[in-house]
């Protein structure tokens, strides 16, 4: 189980909020192109599943929508209480598990999940709720990452998908980017459309702040995938790749996906 599918049960939730106003600057693109196709209308009623701290119901706030966010988490609707009175706006905000919404069928005109659905127990009845809650024709728009889509060169290409395979493992659904056309669809979801973010790390600086390798190496020797030595030697490699700029690897890091 990954830190966000329990955050009150965290030992540090500190960092996993810290970690949130990072990622907040970082991921700017996809989350401006996922308002943009979300496309709300002045005043329309619009719901956060997932909402964390509160950033993006803040952004709906001040873009003029009344924004609701629910979230699992105490910590993180305090997090969120506080932005939200800090900027002056509004606070509507309420814990509940997303796989159980408070509300009435069709209630909103329109819904968003961002990275929620990959910590969830059951994605598709995270969708099956959004879409009771949405009116009929409401959008819904989902950004998720797939961890299962990363690659790396190295001229131990056994090695390195060994330790790619590692990557997100501590996910409770690491690829559900890769599976949110053929989630929504099942859900009742009839007109979807899907783009993908292809990140692209030149650095093992860049990547780390992302994904750490050494974790994923580790976590691959540790399952008996590589062996110690296997691990150190590519390990070694990828730091020599960094420092003379021939380090490549890429992820889908965000599949945006928007659903009527
Ligand atoms: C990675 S954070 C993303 C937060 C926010 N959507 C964003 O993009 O900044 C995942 C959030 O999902 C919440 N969460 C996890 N499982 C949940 C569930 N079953 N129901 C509601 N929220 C949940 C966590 O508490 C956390 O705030």
């Amino acid at each position: 189980m990954s830190t966000f599918s329990d955050v009150d049960a965290s030992a540090r939730p500190q960092e996993l909020i810290a970690y949130l106003d990072h990622a907040h600057h970082g991921l700017q693109a996809p989350k401006l192109r996922l308002e943009q196709g979300l496309a709300v209308q002045h005043g329309a009623l619009v719901l956060d599943l997932g909402c964390g701290t509160g950033h993006e119901l803040a952004r709906l706030e001040a873009g003029g929508a009344v924004a609701v966010g629910i979230d699992a988490s105490t910590v993180m609707l305090h997090a969120g209480l506080a932005r939200l009175t800090d900027k002056g706006l509004p606070a509507r905000l309420a814990q509940a598990d997303a796989a159980r919404l408070p509300f009435g069928a069709a209630a909103f005109d329109a819904c968003r999940i961002e990275r929620v659905l990959q910590h969830v127990a059951d994605p598709a009845a995270v969708l099956a709720e959004a879409r009771r809650v949405l009116r009929p024709g409401g959008t819904l728009a989902v950004c998720e990452p797939d961890w299962s889509s990363f690659t790396i060169a190295s001229a131990d290409p056994e090695t390195a998908a060994a330790v790619a395979g590692q990557v997100g493992a501590q996910i409770a659904h690491r690829a559900v980017g890769r599976d949110l056309r053929r989630l929504l669809v099942a859900a009742g979801f009839t007109e979807v459309r899907v783009e993908v973010e292809l990140a692209v790390y030149a650095s093992l600086e860049e990547l780390s702040p992302i994904i750490s390798l050494p974790h994923a190496a580790e976590r691959a020797r540790d399952t008996g995938r590589i062996s110690p030595a296997q691990a150190d030697h590519w390990l070694a490699e990828q730091s020599a790749l960094s420092a003379d700029g021939g380090f490549h690897a890429t992820l889908n890091r965000s599949v945006l996906a928007w659903a009527r």
